[in-house]
């Protein structure tokens, strides 16, 4: 693994997931990996979640870990080509990524979509310019448009539940996807990402509901099964994975925000007893019902406690590859 993107750049998610599951049953197998390696870990926006877990398998694996908050502390960065930078930004990307690229063994960059320009968004200037300029491995901690090293816990959650399970369902896991209601536009990064890992991992039946006007950009969700009607999508359910995202087509808006799309335990009472995940944070009583949340079916805390493993497979991964 050179890159850790999309999961595009995975060669085989099982083996990814089954390391993950290794370094859960012991974190400190490969502490000698990274020692005398640093990783950077830049956010142009906040996280809690994100930035804690990979600190810690970077520590796992004997790595220092700088933390660098660009939105608050570094100087604005400019990424266009050729940009005349007589506004706001004050150092270009080709100037500060190289520099990095000579303090660090692997960059790992959060940066969130404006979701005011589609074709902008889509292009993910941001972390492609990070890729092209600092000449060292680099780590999408949510980009514009995807959140890999949460798919890859996602992927790592459900696996890790299914083998826990008294007896191995006989079929293909129903997987669902849907839409909850929110109170700003959210960007599609963690819908279009669990998409996509779900759809290349190919070991469930996966079916995405949400209202109408809501679909996601096909490349990702394509193999899946739509629907608007959510009943329908939850019967019979297995997992439901519960997210806003605000719209594609028309971007960034929210149309509808139809509380009766909350998850409820009369909702849940559809599905086969399914276990209830969401990436966090999460609004309560908006996204998802305290009912849910406190209830015996949610899985969101072990999901979330998933990050360090996801991250810390990913990191020794790209350690390995290059050393
Ligand atoms: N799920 C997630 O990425 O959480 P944070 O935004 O807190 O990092």
């Amino acid at each position: 693994m050179i890159n850790f993107i999309s999961v595009k750049d995975v060669p085989d998610i099982d083996k990814l997931v089954l390391k993950a599951l290794a370094y859960k049953a012991n974190p400190f197998k490969d502490l000698s990996l990274g020692v005398n390696k640093r990783i950077g870990l830049l956010f142009l926006n906040p996280s809690m979640r994100t930035r804690l877990s990979t600190q810690i398998a970077a520590q796992n694996l004997g790595m220092e870990a700088i933390v660098f908050n660009v939105d608050k502390d570094g100087w604005a960065l400019e990424f266009e080509e050729e940009a005349i930078m007589s506004g706001s930004t004050v150092e270009h990307v080709k100037d500060a990524a190289p520099i990095m690229g000579r303090y660090f063994d692997i960059l790992a960059i959060r940066t969130f979509p404006g979701l005011k320009n589609r074709e902008d968004d889509y292009s993910e200037l941001y972390i492609k310019q990070f890729i092209k300029y600092a000449g060292i491995p680099v780590v999408s901690l949510e980009s514009a448009t995807l959140h890999p090293l949460q798919s890859l816990t996602d992927i790592i959650t459900i696996q890790e539940t299914i083998t826990q399970m008294p007896a191995e369902p006989a079929h293909k896991p129903k997987i669902v996807l849907t839409w909850a209601p929110h109170v700003k536009p959210l960007p599609q990064c963690v819908a279009n990402s669990f998409s996509q890992w779900v759809n290349a991992w190919g070991k469930a039946e996966f079916v995405i509901t949400h209202p109408e006007d809501y679909e996601l950009d096909e490349q990702f969700t394509k193999g899946a099964i739509i629907t608007h009607n959510q009943d329908e999508a939850l019967a019979g359910a297995d997992f439901v994975y519960v997210k806003n995202w605000s719209t594609f087509h028309d971007y960034g808006r929210i149309y509808c925000n139809d509380p009766e799309w909350m998850m409820t335990n009369e909702k849940l009472e559809l599905t086969n007893a399914a276990k209830i995940m969401h990436c966090l944070p999460v609004r309560r009583n908006v996204e998802l019902s305290d009912e849910i949340l406190d209830g015996p079916n949610s899985i969101v805390t072990v999901e979330a406690s998933n990050r360090v493993w996801a991250a810390q497979a990913v990191l020794s991964a790209i350690l390995k590859q290059n050393s």
